[in-house]
Order: structure tokens, then C-alpha cells, then sequence
């Protein structure tokens, strides 16, 4: 063999051990590149890392760069027509200017949240279940955000509020692997039973341990100690909201961001992970990566394939909470790509629409949309426990109403005579809990979110997550006011001016 030859061989043999380096480092740097691209959306980082979206929902953008479809469905309640709303581009965000157009005038409400992934894994209002009643879609207008730089609109959870699929195609079953996440608000939450998103028994029902498998979001401390005061991200594994292990967990110190990634993943046989993160800055955070809980039941998982939104498994239906967007996997995600899905969720840029409606301060009169009475102090009381009902106005100030701001978009609702504020009676939670009058507390059963409904208002109590409601949509003088589920008519909305 002559010298060039050798040198050749030698020269070819270097050269493919660079191309092979070259080759690695391309696929290493392809992979992350991929994962980080403006391009690359949820969905195409999970896909490219193996463990594709089976489910993905959003009301405000495309979850994949390739997704020009529709992205849900609204209802308009002046005479039922329906319209679908897309993207403004492939890959890009909700047209809210075109559900603004047809819903003007009057009120829209979701009724359809469509499955961008391909397994048409769509879903619709919420029917009965083990332990809820039928449920009703989100007012469309409630939750108005930016993203993109875009307005588009989230999905506005109150009590009564759920949306679910029993009947899917692709979710993980059994003691399958999957991974949830979903974008949440840390201003919009409660204490009660169950802001979920997820897998979940495909009768409605309570089947037992193991057959759920959501990522829930809230103030509700199932398994006592919980560290701090929430909210907290945790798994739904039915029958337990668990903040890691056996469900308590100290590292699981809550997130009360005002957007919130949420995220848990369950290998279905041994172990499951829970992370949040600021959905509008920063990295996640593993508040728990263990093992499935040992408590019976649970190792291994009894997945059935269902996908909820809005409540418990069982249709618990009395949770708030905000929902922008979320996606399920198939197969168990690396934490490479859930960074990276961070990382894009960061990209978006999500910000609440600045509240600039109530005015803290100006004295209102909120008259309500279906009987155009007034919210009134009956017999002009001023003692705690004061009822409040429904009377024609009178132009004084037991009919007026100041606000004022008490943190994370919440209000406090002063009557103008008594000074004292509207309250939610012995913190109650349940349908038909009354509203009276009380001095101030400042607890949040004081405490009022004031959204869009149509160009009408809700009122909602931030403790109970209850509607304010006019008892049995009476018209009557002395009507008494109190708080029920969110029920989309126009007894429960107020309009508010001075
Ligand atoms: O696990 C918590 C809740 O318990 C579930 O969501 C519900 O199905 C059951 O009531």
C-alpha cells in the first residue's frame, strides 16, 4: 500500500468520525433548536421528543405551527346560532375579533373546545355526573387576555362550569404513560372541588383509586399539611388532590402567578412528577418526581381515557379557574421537552387585560339585566347580617355600591349607607348560600370578581365561587339576592352604573 493510499484511508477514516461527531452534535443541537424555534409549538416539541399531543385544547392560539383549524365553538344566546373560532394564521393565535363581531350585542358562551391534535378528541358542555349536575359552557367575553400581543379570549371557570370528553380516541388507558399540562391563572381560584384538567372515568362517576389522571389547580389542601396557602399545582388521581407522594409534600410551596404552568406526568406503573412554573417568565419548578402514591389503588394506575376541564372526575362541578391552553401526551414527556414547552409559553407573552371597570370609588347602582331592579339593603338596615334583595330604585344610597380593589383582580363591594360590604353568608359554598351584609373582614368571602357577561356583568364570589343570583329570577320588590351556580342567564347579570 503506497503512502497517498494510506494517508487517503486515514484521511477518509477522520473524516468519518468527524461527520459522525458532526452528526450527534446536529442531532443534540437539532433537538433543542427544534424544541426552542419560534416555529415549534407544545405539540411539535412533544412529537419531536417522542410522545406526541393525543389531546390539545386552547381558546387563544394554534398548539401546533402546522394547526389552521378551528380552534372552539361559540353560542349566541339571542337566538342559538353557533360559529367557529379559527386562527388569525397557521400556527398562530385566536381571531377574537371575529367572535366579538358575533356576539355583539349580545351574550356568547363556549360551547365547544376543538382537538387540535388530530384524534378529535373535542370538548363539549359538561353533562350530569356522580356528584355534580348538568353543566353550562363559559361566557366567552370573561376572561379577556393578551397573547401575541393579541387580544384573545381564556375559558372562565366558575362553579357550574365544565366541559368534558367521554368517548376518546388516543388518551392513555390502564396503567398507560401520559403527560398533562395546562396554562392557569393564579388569581382565579378556590378552594372547592376540582379545577381539573385531564384524564378521568369515562361514566362521570367516582370509580376509585387510580382512575384519574388530571392536573388540578387551586386552594383546596386535600391531604393537610400543605405548605403556604396555594394555590397549588397537584394530581387528580381520584379520590385525592396530591401535592406529591402519598399527597402531602413541603417542596410544593404553591404558585399564585397571575399565569401559571401546570404540569404533572404519570408513568401510569411507578411514578409520577408535578411542576409549576411562571407561565410568563423563567423555568419550571419539580415540586415532586417519586413515586405514585403507596396508599392503595394507585400502583398501578387505572387510567379510563376520558378528558375533563373544569371539574372533578365525578363532575364535581364547584371549582373556579382560568384555562388558556393545555395539551395531553402519549408516553411520558423528558424534562428537555417540557422545558422547552415552557420555554414556548414564555414566547407567548400572556397579560391580563388592565381592569379599568368598576372604578374603585364612584358609587354605582347594579341593576339586574332580567328584572331591572336595583341591589338593595333591605329596609335601609346597617346591622351585620342585613339581607340584600332586589327593589325598584330609589335613588338613595342603600341602592349605591362603591369598589374597591382587593388584590388579583378581586373586589369589595361597600354598601354606600352602612359602610358595611357584601358578604358571603358564613362563607357558604353550596347553591342558594345567601348574601347579606357584614363588616368588614377582609376574608374572601368579601371578596367579588366583577367579569364581562355579553355587555352585561357577573358578580362571583371569590370564596365560594358562586354566582350572584336573583332567587328563582324573581322581579318582585324584596326579591332576596344570593349566590347560586353559574347558570348563563340573565338573572345572574348586573349592569353597573352610576
Ligand atoms: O380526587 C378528587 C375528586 O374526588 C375527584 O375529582 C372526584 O371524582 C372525587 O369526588
Amino acid at each position: 500500500m503506497t503512502v497517498r493510499r494510506l494517508t487517503a484511508l486515514r484521511l477518509r477514516a477522520v473524516g468519518a468520525v468527524l461527520a459522525l461527531v458532526a452528526g450527534i452534535l446536529a442531532a443534540t443541537i437539532g433537538t433543542a433548536g427544534t424544541a426552542q424555534a419560534a416555529s415549534s409549538l407544545p405539540c411539535d416539541v412533544y412529537a419531536a421528543a417522542g410522545t406526541p399531543c393525543v389531546a390539545a385544547h386552547s381558546t387563544t392560539r394554534a398548539l401546533l405551527a402546522s394547526y389552521s383549524g378551528a380552534l372552539y365553538q361559540v353560542k349566541r344566546l339571542s337566538d342559538n346560532a353557533t360559529t367557529n373560532i379559527g386562527t388569525l394564521s397557521a400556527g398562530g393565535y385566536a381571531n377574537a375579533a371575529a367572535q366579538d363581531s358575533f356576539c355583539s350585542g349580545t351574550e356568547c358562551i363556549i360551547t365547544e373546545i376543538f382537538d387540535q391534535s388530530g384524534k378529535g378528541n373535542h370538548l363539549t358542555i359538561e353533562g350530569p355526573g356522580g356528584n355534580g349536575g348538568q353543566d353550562v359552557g363559559a361566557i366567552a367575553n370573561a376572561l379577556p387576555v393578551t397573547a401575541g400581543g393579541h387580544k384573545v379570549y381564556g375559558v372562565s371557570v366558575q362553579a357550574g362550569v365544565g366541559y368534558r370528553d367521554n368517548s376518546t380516541n388516543g388518551i392513555a388507558t390502564g396503567s398507560r404513560p401520559e403527560g398533562t399540562y395546562m396554562v392557569t391563572s393564579g388569581h382565579h381560584v378556590d378552594g372547592n372541588c376540582c379545577f381539573d384538567y385531564g384524564n378521568a372515568e369515562t361514566n362521570s362517576k367516582d370509580t376509585g383509586n387510580g382512575h384519574m389522571d388530571a392536573v388540578n389547580f387551586g386552594t383546596e389542601c386535600w391531604f393537610s399539611p400543605c405548605s403556604g396557602s396555594g394555590p397549588w399545582v397537584m394530581g387528580d388521581l381520584e379520590n385525592g388532590l396530591f401535592a406529591g407522594g402519598n399527597g402531602t409534600n413541603g417542596n410544593n410551596t404553591g404558585n399564585s402567578s397571575a399565569f401559571v404552568t401546570a404540569l404533572l406526568k404519570n408513568n401510569g406503573t411507578s411514578t409520577y412528577a408535578i411542576k409549576d412554573g411562571n407561565a410568563q417568565s423563567g423555568s419550571l419548578k419539580t415540586d415532586y418526581n417519586g413515586s405514585l402514591p403507596t396508599t392503595g389503588g394507585y400502583i398501578p394506575m387505572s387510567k379510563e381515557g376520558a378528558i375533563v376541564l373544569g371539574t372533578g372526575g365525578d363532575d364535581s362541578n364547584w371549582s373556579d379557574g382560568s384555562f388558556f391552553e393545555g395539551v395531553m401526551t402519549s408516553g411520558y414527556p423528558t424534562d428537555a421537552a417540557d422545558n422547552a414547552v415552557q420555554a414556548d409559553i414564555v414566547s407567548v407573552g400572556y397579560t391580563q387585560a388592565a381592569q379599568t371597570f368598576p372604578v374603585t370609588g364612584t358609587a354605582y347602582r347594579l341593576t339586574n339585566a332580567n328584572s331591572g331592579k336595583v341591589l338593595d339593603a333591605q329596609n335601609c338596615g346597617t346591622a351585620n347580617g342585613t339581607a340584600v334583595q332586589l327593589w325598584a330604585s330609589l335613588g338613595n344610597t342603600c341602592q349605591q355600591w362603591k369598589f374597591s380593589s382587593a388584590g388579583n383582580g378581586h373586589y369589595t363591594i361597600t354598601n354606600v349607607n352602612s359602610g358595611t360590604v357584601l358578604d358571603d353568608k358564613n362563607c357558604g359554598i353550596g347553591n342558594g348560600t345567601a348574601t347579606q351584609l357584614w363588616s368588614s373582614l377582609a376574608n374572601t368571602c368579601q371578596q367579588w370578581d366583577v367579569t364581562p357577561a355579553g355587555s352585561h356583568y357577573t358578580i362571583s364570589n371569590v370564596n365560594s365561587g358562586m354566582t350572584l343570583d336573583v332567587t328563582n329570577c324573581g322581579t318582585a320588590n324584596g326579591t332576596l339576592v344570593r349566590q347560586w351556580a353559574q347558570l348563563d342567564n340573565a338573572c345572574q347579570q348586573w349592569d353597573i352604573a352610576p
